[in-house]
């Protein structure tokens, strides 16, 4: 269903509608097993403003209602460069559907777990980074012109990220026991999405083309200056889609970023215009320094900032040096925490000038739930579960010595989290 500005259908409905079952099934299992993991950093003493809480009530059987398990952008074929768009557009539709909310943009996002039309549910451990307004974690630094040609100063970057009903699943899944996550059990079914908006801290003297968009207040001070209501502006929104018809990779994944031409409405979604969607990252033609073909970039957005390394489709806040598909294949951790070998690609070296070699390393096709080598369990592409694995685990490594650590059979990754 396309968005219009009159849709009431993404407006956040205030009161939940009762959904028994749904009650229920929290009541009896889910509230019982889950519901521990810390939302966010802390927020100041007597704080009464907003706050982010962790959608953490995952389900616990594989969804099977309508509302949970519909796909429409199955509809469309993404690699038809005509379809592509569309594609794009009805995942676009499907992540805002219930989470919008008019009145007050703050509240867009903010409780995701009371959407009347689906749940949303976040990957738990990242609190430990996660502000606690809308739990946004840092990302990557733009550097000047990064940003577009009136950034003349590095600008920090915030984003979140959330799991339809079939992603939360697996997240429960995963981390069914809270002390022993479990990462064999990373296999996200067909119809898997994830959305992860992410905002930028430049000034709209800088980001002139942000002017209408997605403002929030958040904690990116760390509670220094809370007075002062830092902004962020939503700049870029990702999307990823498990979708078999992705030959390898058995992902999709988009990105768009706001635009102020690209409509006159005054609704800030409206104004999100496809960069593009990539489902493998061709590395023949990477390495021949030929147009990659497994993607579709939009030659017609607007505002033409920065893809990824040798064309491949990258985001404005991502690193020109990487794409989509090269970082998130090495969601991965190592099986044994004795034996961490061979490590995995040490991803803070992607380089304009990389060699052939490297090349073949880093943008290797890496299956869905595949692992890189025999040494390694795969994520199955999400680098939030990667990255609260790792967190976690430094956690418990701290609290209780690397032996025992080993003994909890908790792998850690040998390297450092892949790096935006
Ligand atoms: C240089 C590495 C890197 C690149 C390139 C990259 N990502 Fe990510 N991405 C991450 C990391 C790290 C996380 C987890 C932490 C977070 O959410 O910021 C992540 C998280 C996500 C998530 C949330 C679900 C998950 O997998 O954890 C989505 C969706 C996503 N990225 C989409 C994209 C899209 C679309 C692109 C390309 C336009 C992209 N990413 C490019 C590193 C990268």
């Amino acid at each position: 269903m396309p968005l219009t500005d009159q849709s009431t259908s993404l407006l956040r409905s205030r009161v939940r509608p009762m959904r028994l079952t749904t009650m229920l099934v929290g009541v009896l299992s889910s509230a019982a097993a889950w519901g521990a993991f810390p939302d966010s950093m802390s927020a100041p003493p007597g704080w009464t403003g907003l706050k982010f809480k962790l959608s953490q009530a995952y389900p616990t059987a594989l969804p099977t209602s309508a509302a949970d398990t519909a796909k429409p952008w199955l509809a469309f074929d993404f690699k038809q460069p005509t379809q592509a768009p569309q594609y794009m557009q009805a995942v676009l539709d499907y992540c805002m559907e219930g989470n919008v909310d008019l009145t007050s943009p703050q509240k867009s996002f903010s409780d995701i777990s009371t959407n009347s039309v689906r749940g949303w549910y976040h990957a738990p451990w990242l609190h430990p980074g996660r502000e606690f307004m809308h739990g946004m974690t840092n990302e990557r630094k733009s550097q000047a012109k990064q940003l577009g040609p009136a950034q003349t100063t590095p600008q920090t970057n915030w984003a979140v990220g959330f799991y339809n009903p079939l992603g939360g699943h697996t997240l429960g899944q995963v981390w069914k026991n809270e002390t022993a996550p479990d990462p064999a059990k990373a296999q996200f079914p067909q119809g898997t999405v994830s959305c992860k908006l992410l905002f930028t801290n430049a000034p709209l003297t800088q980001v002139p083309y942000l002017k209408g968009s997605l403002v929030w207040h958040a904690d990116i001070l760390r509670q220094k200056d809370l007075k002062a209501r830092p902004t962020v502006r939503l700049l870029q929104l990702d999307i990823a889609i498990k979708d078999g018809r992705a030959p390898a990779t058995g992902w999709v994944f988009g990105t768009f970023q706001y635009e102020k031409a690209a409509s006159t409405s005054a609704q800030w979604w409206k104004h999100m215009v496809p960069v593009g969607l990539m489902w493998g990252n061709d590395l023949t033609n990477i390495k021949a320094n030929q147009p990659p073909t497994e993607q579709w970039i939009n030659t017609d957005r607007g505002q033409k900032l920065h893809l990824g390394f040798r064309g491949l489709l990258n985001g404005p806040i991502d690193n020109p040096q990487a794409s989509c598909v090269a970082c998130h294949g090495f969601a991965q951790v190592p099986k044994s925490v004795a034996n961490p070998t061979p490590a995995l690609p040490k991803t803070n070296t992607w380089s304009k000038t990389m060699s052939n070699g490297n090349i073949d390393i880093y943008f290797q096709t890496i299956g869905a739930a595949t692992p890189v080598s025999s040494s390694y369990q795969s994520l199955d592409y999400s680098l939030q579960l990667q990255s609260g694995f790792a967190k976690f685990a430094s956690a418990h490594a701290a609290a209780t010595g690397p032996a025992s650590h080993a003994a909890a059979s908790l792998a850690v990754p040998p390297v450092p989290e892949v790096k935006r």
